[in-house]
């Protein structure tokens, strides 16, 4: 049976079964989506009703080498799901030409997400938001004559349905749909149409309704949702977004109530700090929800991955995706944020068969206190406890038992009387992840050992100087100003404008016999002006406002003057209403500027070259058939605008994923052996405030509530996948902007650093033993567990182990007066040359140093 959802309570026998995530069969061969008339609870999955725990993976933001690991290290966490956007640009970036090759390969990381046993959520769109390359969509898009995108536009409806078509029959083909026995139980038509619908009008809402009827026709037997959508239509089941979600309901009592995207953090913007959200407010947004009748949830994002190539929306979208997700940009699970809702998944799964069932009942325990029942039969009874205050904890009576509730929390009761988790005790240990930095790219092969140690081998750095202004052969004239996106459809990031001006000497606009303003206004996003080839003065935007004007005084000499104006985009527009026509470049005016006369230059003839010569010549692409452009026998150019770069590398030895730090470069674009890993631009830095050293979980989160690297580069460091490389003769090239030394530039290894861990005696025992407790008679305890993320490796060592009021955080635990002078010695026995290790915390393992003080075992050990 396919995926349908109901609230139909004949149908409910067998719940509570395994959770998908070990089960290899899918519903095979049969169709159904008659969930539509029936009330519902959740999504049924093989006649059952399920709760799911989704996390978005995009397949473009790895390789699929990574796909396997990120899959597994999922399912690891507890998902039952992963949901994935397709995007409609990288599948066809001209126009009836598809690419599905590589990281583009959607029917393969459908498969092998299947292959994991997991399920996926489809989520075609075609419109992403998603901070990508204007939402999604193809630029030729923006071509097609009469078209107005996301609304009720014939040109735009007919190739929004082509290409949902497509994708489905693909599906189709490889039956990947759960109706056919394939993984697929959920798509999505558009996205967030809810949020930007207003100012379309009544067509916005005929668009709503013509997706809706166009998806449903497709017939993929699986329901479709749309998200931030209130007034989806009938079938087509509306979903929430947000940092919480447990206040929303479907529009309909039909509908489940299900949440597509809980943010784990947030996307980083060159120029902005480090956004991380706390795993103890995450937990508490997810039992909220599940405590208030959800029954589907997805993190978004669970990995979040990298922005390679020109792949970023925004503007100003950096090329970390990284997003502070559970797994990390380069597939390290990031603790204890993984580990934590790893507990919270198996807490809640726990409960599933009473969630699926039943609406809860909601009781007031106090101020700010509340308890949800789920009850269904005497034997089966589910409780939710939340102290939804944000400053005291507090102590609840609840079925004749009392619990410690800390503000900010929910506690889980799947027999309404033991405590499996509550959301602000962390269990999970945590770990450090390192850059390790290595030696920087040498700019002559001068030590035999650097090389050895290293095994980096270098050849010197080549470069080609990017001319200024017109240097290529397809430059055209045109009078006035150009949108730049219109002009380049996106082909490259660069525009140039370039004007002839003749001077006489006895110009009005000229200041102090010969000094005069320059005057340019851009719509962004970077704009670097230069006067008879040399540099004049640049300026950028920011995120949260792309536009550019620059004032400089500039000097023009008697006869000619070229005036060249090099604009440049840092990812097109993804999100707003309209936002396809919101624009880039210099549209003006330019203006030379004296004391009492200006001279605007708007409207003249200007000359144009869409792209750079060295785009032309392929340095990036083929850096070898270019070999005769590359100099390499003068002294190597250091911080000098425009010029491109090349050397030669041998990669990190080992396993370990591989980082560039590019500091000492300004801002620009690499490819490692063809393949570009992004725009860099380690220069634009953070703002000095804003930042937070603490992150107080407490209270509601938003996007820059909790940042971290305020004054410092938004981002040095840039992934390069292990893929893209072999063991020696690897090529790097750079495309440097606005001047760099790349001799500076140095690789880069993810590690793991210490382990740590801090549990007290008031936490709940491990939700794994929850099974057990019956059977035991005695009362089941805390447990301090340690593991080495890496499977050949060992702990180590034991750097510190305090049992009684240890302080600190990881990295700097402290001792304090009550202590129990046993703790090194029982941790040391109990873990040291082991994989993994567990400890009881309790007075009965390592005595009790003080009494009637709640004590915790706090471990940081390192792994080798
Ligand atoms: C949502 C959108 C996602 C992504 C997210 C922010 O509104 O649906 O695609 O852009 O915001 O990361």
């Amino acid at each position: 049976m396919g995926t349908s959802y109901t609230k139909d309570k004949d149908r409910q026998s067998g719940l509570g079964m395994a959770c998908p995530a070990t089960r290899l069969s899918l519903p095979r061969k049969t169709r159904n989506q008659n969930g539509n008339s029936v009330n519902s609870k959740a999504l049924v999955i093989d006649g059952k009703r399920r709760v799911l725990i989704s996390g978005s993976i995009h397949y473009p933001r790895s390789t699929p080498d990574m796909w396997p690991e990120l899959i597994q290290k999922s399912k690891d966490g507890g998902l039952d799901v992963i949901e994935t956007y397709v995007f409609w640009n990288m599948h066809e970036p001209i126009q009836n030409q598809y690419n599905f090759k590589g990281r583009n390969d959607l029917v393969k990381f459908v498969k092998t997400v299947a292959d994991a046993g997991l399920f996926v959520h489809l989520r075609i769109g075609p419109y992403a938001c998603a901070e990508w390359n204007y939402g999604g969509f193809p630029l030729w898009l923006h071509f097609i004559p009469g078209i107005k995108f996301r609304t009720d536009n014939e040109p735009f409806k007919s190739q929004m349905q082509r290409f949902t078509k497509k994708i489905v029959d693909m599906m189709k083909q490889e039956e990947l749909f759960a109706s056919q026995g394939g993984p697929i139980i959920l798509a999505q038509i558009e996205n967030e149409y809810g949020n930007v619908e207003a100012p379309y009008g009544q067509a916005g809402k005929s668009y709503v309704n013509w997706s809706a009827a166009m998806a449903t026709s497709l017939d993929t037997g699986v329901p479709w949702v749309m998200c931030q959508q209130m007034e989806a239509p009938d079938p087509i089941i509306n979903t929430c977004n947000g940092f919480y979600c447990d206040q929303f309901t479907p529009n309909s009592d039909k509908k489940p109530k299900m949440w597509t995207e809980n943010w784990t953090g947030w996307f980083l913007s060159f120029g902005g700090g480090i956004p991380y959200r706390p795993v103890e407010d995450i937990a508490f947004a997810v039992a909220r929800f599940f405590q208030r009748g959800g029954t589907f949830q997805n993190y978004y994002m669970y990995h979040g991955g990298t922005n390679f190539g020109r792949s970023t929306g925004g503007p100003f979208i950096a090329t970390s995706y990284d997003y502070d997700a559970p797994i990390d940009e380069y597939g390290f699970v990031r603790q204890p944020k993984w580990g934590h809702l790893k507990d919270l998944h198996k807490s809640i799964k726990l409960c599933e068969e009473a969630l699926v069932a039943t609406d809860p009942t909601y009781t007031s325990l106090g101020p700010n206190l509340e308890a949800h029942v789920y009850n269904t039969s005497s034997e089966n009874c589910v409780a939710f406890l939340a102290n939804v205050g944000t400053q005291s904890d507090a102590t609840v009576s609840f079925n004749g038992n009392t619990y410690h509730l800390p503000a900010w929390s929910v506690s889980i009761l799947p027999d309404c009387k033991n405590v499996v988790f509550n959301t602000a005790k962390i269990n999970s240990q945590a770990t450090r992840l390192e850059m390790r930095s290595l030696n920087p790219i040498p700019e002559h092969q001068t030590s035999k050992q650097i090389i050895d140690s290293f095994k980096t081998l270098q050849s010197d750095w080549s470069w080609v100087i990017e001319p200024v202004g017109i240097s290529k052969s397809n430059a055209f004239t045109k009078f006035g100003l150009l949108e730049q996106i219109n002009t380049t459809a996106d082909v490259s990031d660069y525009l140039w404008y370039s004007i002839r001006i003749e001077i006489h000497g006895n110009e009005p606009f000229l200041l102090n016999g010969t000094q005069t303003v320059l005057h340019v206004e851009s719509l962004g996003h970077v704009l670097h002006t230069f006067v008879n080839g040399k540099l004049a003065g640049s300026g950028f935007g920011n995120s949260g406002n792309s536009k550019v004007t620059l004032e400089k005084p500039i000097m023009l000499v008697l006869s000619n003057n070229t005036i060249d104006l090099l604009s440049s985009t840092v990812g097109l527009q993804n999100y707003g209403a309209f936002f396809d026509t919101w624009g880039a470049g210099i549209t003006g005016p330019a203006k030379l500027k004296g004391k009492n006369f200006t001279l605007d230059l708007s409207s003249y003839q200007w000359t144009y070259q869409v792209g750079l010569k060295g785009e032309e010549l392929g340095l990036s692409r083929d850096p070898s058939g270019s070999s005769s452009q590359w100099v390499s026998l003068s002294t190597l150019p250091k911080n000098q605008a425009l010029i491109w770069y090349k050397t030669n590398f041998d990669a990190p030895g080992g396993t370990d994923p591989i980082a560039i730090d590019f500091t000492g470069m300004g801002k620009g674009e690499a490819w490692v052996n063809g393949q570009s890993i992004g725009r860099y631009w380690p220069t634009y830095i953070s703002p000095q405030n804003g930042c937070v050293n603490f992150c107080n979980y407490r209270g509601a989160y938003s996007s820059s509530k909790c940042l971290k690297g305020c004054g410092e580069p938004s981002q040095k460091m840039y992934h390069v996948p292990r893929s893209w490389i072999q063991p020696s003769g690897n090529t790097l090239v750079l495309f440097e902007e606005i001047g760099g030394d790349p001799t500076q530039i140095s690789f880069a290894t993810r590690k793991t650093g210490s382990l740590c861990a801090h549990v007290s005696e008031s936490h709940p025992p491990p939700v794994d033993t929850w099974e057990l407790q019956p059977q035991t008679g005695k009362k089941l305890r805390p447990v301090l567990r340690l593991e080495c993320p890496s499977p050949n490796e060992v702990i180590s060592s034991i750097k510190f182990a305090g049992f009684g009021t240890p302080h600190g955080t990881c990295g700097n635990y402290g001792y304090s007066q009550c202590n129990s002078a046993r703790a090194p010695a029982i941790v040391n026995q109990a873990c040291m040359g082991l994989k993994s290790c567990a400890i009881e915390v309790s007075i009965e393992m390592f005595g009790d140093p003080c009494s009637g003080v709640t004590k915790s075992l706090a471990v940081e050990a390192s792994c080798t």
